[in-house]
């Protein structure tokens, strides 16, 4: 490791921490400078690893004689703050954001609209992707998700790529032009798609999270009434496994059902292909009946 990366890698003045405790227990805090973090297994000083520790530490909590556990310290990763977020709302889980990522392209300098934000699990997968160019704009209708999701954004580090703001996405005209991704977590994203399909920018990208299969056909008829193709629907299931020595297998506890995700892309309205003449149907021939017979030869 280079000097740089090394001093990037040491804990600074309220970063976010996430501590293991062995196999046990998992904390996503800030490491705020003078503050003590309490746990069942001891506590441990902030200003012990302000400027000091780097990131992958491995340390004790105090009282050392008493307690003395061993704890981890660890940069989060992107899973870590979706599952550790305060949230209210159902939020969208790792798996699933993960999908979200890849099949719309989104990436460093990609401008985002986002409803609702819920709890802000996903804004803030969004703004760590987008970052350092892109933005995420991210709309809701209720008072309480939008201050749990900005507390989240905020405790993230994402403000200056992330907006979050009071507004229907139903009925609200928003400024947006060209951007490259819709993602649509809410009640009935069908209706809104005729009315966002203007603010993406051809071949952009559009995905609507459904948590059931009757949204989910809905969502579909609606994209392919509204200029986009590449409609596809995919549920993912995760499964952990269990690793021992004479054990190895599924864990016995899984989460059975998050949602599926329904994805298009925009294009151009249909054209007529101007090229191409219309086909010409198939001589019908009569028989003595007054019955159609299929083709020349009579073949069916
Ligand atoms: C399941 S939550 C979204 C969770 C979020 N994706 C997350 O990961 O935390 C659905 C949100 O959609 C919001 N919502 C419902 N109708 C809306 C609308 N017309 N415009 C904007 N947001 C809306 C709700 O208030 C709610 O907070």
């Amino acid at each position: 490791m280079t000097v740089q990366k090394e001093n990037e890698n040491i804990i600074q003045e309220n970063d976010l921490i996430y501590l293991i405790l062995e196999d046990r227990k998992r904390w996503l805090v800030q490491a705020r400078a003078g503050e003590t973090f309490h746990t069942h297994h001891g506590f441990i000083e902030f200003d012990e690893l302000i400027n000091k520790k780097p990131f992958g530490s491995c340390i004790f909590s105090k009282p050392l004689e008493t307690q003395g556990y061993k704890f981890y310290v660890m940069k989060p990763l992107p899973s870590d703050y979706i599952l550790h977020m305060k949230r209210k709302t159902q939020i969208i889980y790792p798996k699933d954001a993960g999908l979200i990522l890849l099949y719309t392209g989104i990436g460093p300098g990609s401008i985002i609209i986002e409803a609702g934000c819920g709890s802000g699990a996903l804004t803030c997968i969004l703004g760590n992707y987008v970052r350092p160019n892109g933005h995420v704009y991210s709309y809701d209708v209720r008072e309480k998700s939008l201050n749990r999701a900005l507390k989240n954004v905020k405790r993230a580090g994402l403000q200056e790529v992330v907006t979050i703001q009071e507004g229907d996405i139903l009925k609200k005209d928003l400024e947006l032009r060209d951007v490259d991704c819709v993602v649509l977590d809410m009640p009935t994203p069908w209706d809104a798609i005729p009315k966002i399909k203007k603010y993406l920018r051809l071949s952009g990208s559009i995905c609507c999270f459904s948590p059931t299969m009757e949204q989910v056909k809905k969502n579909t008829f609606s994209l392919k009434n509204n200029d986009f193709i590449e409609v596809i629907t995919i549920e993912l299931l995760e499964r952990r496994l269990q690793v021992k020595e004479n054990a190895t297998r599924p864990e016995t506890r899984m989460i059975g059902h998050t949602g599926y995700l329904t994805f298009g892309r925009k294009v151009e309205p249909f054209k007529e292909n101007p090229y191409r003449e219309k086909k010409p149907k198939k001589k019908e021939i009569i028989d003595m009946t007054g019955m159609p017979l299929r083709g020349e030869n009579n073949d069916h």
